[in-house]
């Protein structure tokens, strides 16, 4: 997408991107400078996030109302309500976990694969430590991750309007309703039996009635979704980034000290989400000096600001040293991601861990695999080998 990014950036103008089924508005105007996605994010006063004011009431779901589609002051609840799972405290707790899953998932490459020709990283690697993650904390039963992950697959596939027409919307309709029915089966047995588990904290949120039932799910929905999918896109580009540039992976075997600038550096080189999700002007807004009129959507091309060269040097070079990186890969402002220290510990403990143990990894041929996918920068298959 790179390349097209940089079209966009020299024309000088938002592009139009005409949305084929989209429920939501005729299409979205699409921002591409750095400077422009910041004032878009930070902009909570007339750039609204609250997608059900305009979703037709016969589409609604509960997916509708999670944090990251809502406003003000019932945003800020949702958001305060979780917070504390994702601090640093928090994580710090987990890494432990995080450590043991990661030694787990490289015996097994070890053991599998050591004299093999190629094996592919993403399937053996990249999916299932983030997968494993985000049930440990949600409290979802490991055996039940492979159904969450096919429903999350369809549905990330599904918010990319070129990619819609494309796929078959009664799969995706079907995907989203049994992905809800799960939810409410999991709810249930956590009513039934409570633990310790993110899941059965925001139930008893609910039974103080500080978040509604129909808010439960789509908040159930959205941290299934958004606490794997991502990691496993900054796993499997992070790796393929290191193996591709060869000199790079060598330097940081040699100062493995290097490893929390190579990770911001992949983040901003292949950003896991390409665009962002869904906001619309409540006003007429100006952005760059276009007045954008009330009720039209608009997005931001992260992954074109982030390669955006008047504000990073040698944009378009992977660099593990570069020290002046602020990426928007996790957004800004007030809906800046709050799983961005989990999926850091899971990439710091997961590269450490391949340095130390699989410093011979090298890509095999025909390696990569990009899925179709303008929201997700996301590799379907990375071929590697043990050298
Ligand atoms: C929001 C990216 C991992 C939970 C966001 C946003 C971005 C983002 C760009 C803001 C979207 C916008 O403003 O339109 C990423 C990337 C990740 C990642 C690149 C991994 C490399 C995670 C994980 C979780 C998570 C592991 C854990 C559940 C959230 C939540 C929000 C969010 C809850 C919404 C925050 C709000 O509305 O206040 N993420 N994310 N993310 N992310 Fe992440």
């Amino acid at each position: 997408p790179y390349p097209y990014y940089a079209e966009i950036r020299r024309a000088g103008e938002p592009l139009w991107l005409p949305h084929e089924q989209d429920s939501t508005s005729q299409g979205v105007w699409l921002f591409a400078h750095y400077a422009d996605a910041l004032a878009i994010f930070k902009n909570n006063l007339t750039i609204s996030k609250h997608i059900r004011t305009v979703r037709p009431s016969t589409i609604q779901h509960p997916f509708d109302l999670h944090l990251l589609h809502r406003d003000g002051a019932d945003h800020l609840r949702l958001r305060r309500m979780i917070a504390e799972f994702f601090s640093l405290k928090a994580i710090a707790q987990l890494e432990p976990i995080i450590q043991q899953q990661t030694d787990y998932l490289i015996d097994a490459l070890i053991d599998n694969f050591a004299d093999q020709q190629s094996f592919d990283f993403i399937t053996e690697f990249c999916d299932p430590l983030p997968v494993f993650v985000i049930a440990h904390m949600f409290g979802v039963p490991q055996n039940d991750m492979q159904k969450v992950r096919r429903w999350s697959l369809i549905l990330g596939d599904s918010f990319d309007s070129l990619l819609v027409k494309h796929t078959n919307l009664d799969e995706r309709r079907t995907a989203l309703n049994e992905f809800i029915s799960y939810v409410q089966y999991l709810i249930q047995t956590k009513r039934d039996q409570p633990d310790d588990s993110m899941l059965s904290y925001l139930l008893e949120r609910e039974g103080q009635q500080l978040i509604s039932s129909e808010e439960l799910i789509g908040m159930s929905l959205f941290i299934l979704f958004a606490g794997h999918e991502t990691t496993i896109n900054l796993l499997g580009s992070g790796a393929s980034l290191l193996l591709s540039h060869p000199e790079q992976w060598a330097l940081l075997q040699a100062q493995p000290e290097l490893l929390p600038s190579a990770i911001e550096e992949m983040l901003r080189f292949e950003s896991p989400e390409q665009r962002t999700s869904f906001r619309i002007t409540s006003e007429d807004t100006e952005i760059s000096g276009f007045t954008i009129p009330a009720g039209q959507q608009i997005g931001v091309f992260i992954g074109s600001a982030n390669r955006d060269p008047a504000v990073f040097e040698r944009a378009e070079e992977f660099d593990i040293r570069r020290q002046h990186n602020p990426h928007l890969a996790f957004g800004i402002g007030i809906h800046h991601c709050l799983g961005k220290t989990l999926s850091r510990a899971e990439a710091k403990i997961a590269f450490a861990t391949l340095l130390k143990r699989c410093p011979g990894l090298v890509l095999a041929e025909s390696s990569f695999t990009w899925r179709k996918n303008s929201f997700l920068r996301s590799l379907e298959k990375l071929s590697v080998s043990f050298a």
